[in-house]
């Protein structure tokens, strides 16, 4: 029980095209509005940039659209001209986002973007009226050598610099160790929980203030499945999921969303 709205959002990666993200929204959300909205929660589908205009109509002619948002995976940092093959923030508020995905791992990792590449992003989506969802996580190796809170530190050192207390207060940030992505091996709650609490919402605290880490939203994410989602919801600070895998399910995203 916490006063923050918690977030279930769904993270598609690079999958369905258009039409089946259509057909699949279509039939998630009625799904989810025969179930009701759970008190306090609030959904998120983000599909891959082709899908979004698709998806954003479903969910305008569901009605649902006062409790289930668009999102968008990833942003440029710049807001129009001559950079072939990018998405700027404010293509993707006109389609109907009010979220957007930063520095997720796939993004760092397989496509080098850097803390400052990332804190760039996140200052972009605010100039769009976005609200950011800022990943941040340890790999194997850092967890290994103990690194955990240090890396975690940092990379929201850079990213949080030079906003203000209501800017952070409105974002959300996703741990996402990496080691759980994807792997079927989540974090266990209580490491995750320690994590968000003690580091993250720690580190919030020092840089931006009291108001801002008590208002932030922070998710889990990382092998989050329909049997141990409500492990994670039970612990107070644990505000919603950003899952991947399951997400790309009706059945075990309309499972996780009724556990939010
Ligand atoms: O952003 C969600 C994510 O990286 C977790 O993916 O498949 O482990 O739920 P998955």
């Amino acid at each position: 029980a916490t006063h923050r709205t918690r977030l279930m959002a769904g993270n598609w990666k690079m999958n369905k095209v258009p039409s089946e993200a259509r057909a699949f929204t279509r039939q998630l959300l009625g799904r989810l509005e025969a179930a009701g909205r759970p008190e306090g929660v609030e959904v998120l589908l983000c599909p891959p940039f082709p899908a979004l205009t698709a998806v954003h109509e479903e969910i305008v002619a569901s009605g649902a659209g006062d409790w289930v948002q668009l999102g968008a995976q990833n942003l440029y940092f710049e807001t129009h001209g001559a950079f072939t093959g990018e998405v700027a923030g404010p293509m993707l508020a006109d389609a109907g986002c009010r979220y957007v995905i930063v520095g997720h791992s796939e993004r760092r990792h397989l496509f080098g973007e850097s803390d400052e590449t990332v804190a760039r992003k996140v200052k972009a989506a605010f100039s769009a009226g976005l609200v950011p969802i800022l990943c941040v996580g340890e790999t194997i190796d850092q967890r290994r050598q103990g690194q955990t809170e240090a890396v975690i530190r940092r990379q929201l050192e850079v990213a949080l610099e030079g906003l203000d207390e209501a800017a952070v207060a409105g974002m959300v940030i996703a741990y996402e160790p990496v080691w759980a992505i994807g792997t079927g091996e989540n974090a266990t709650p209580e490491e995750a929980h320690r994590v968000i609490q003690q580091v993250i919402r720690q580190r919030v605290r020092e840089l931006t203030g009291q108001a801002a880490a008590e208002r932030v939203r922070i998710q889990y994410g990382g092998s989050v499945n329909a049997t141990n989602i409500a492990d994670f919801m039970a612990l107070d600070g644990i505000d919603g999921a950003l899952v991947g895998g399951a997400s790309l399910k009706v059945d075990s995203f309309t499972a996780i969303v009724a556990a939010g």
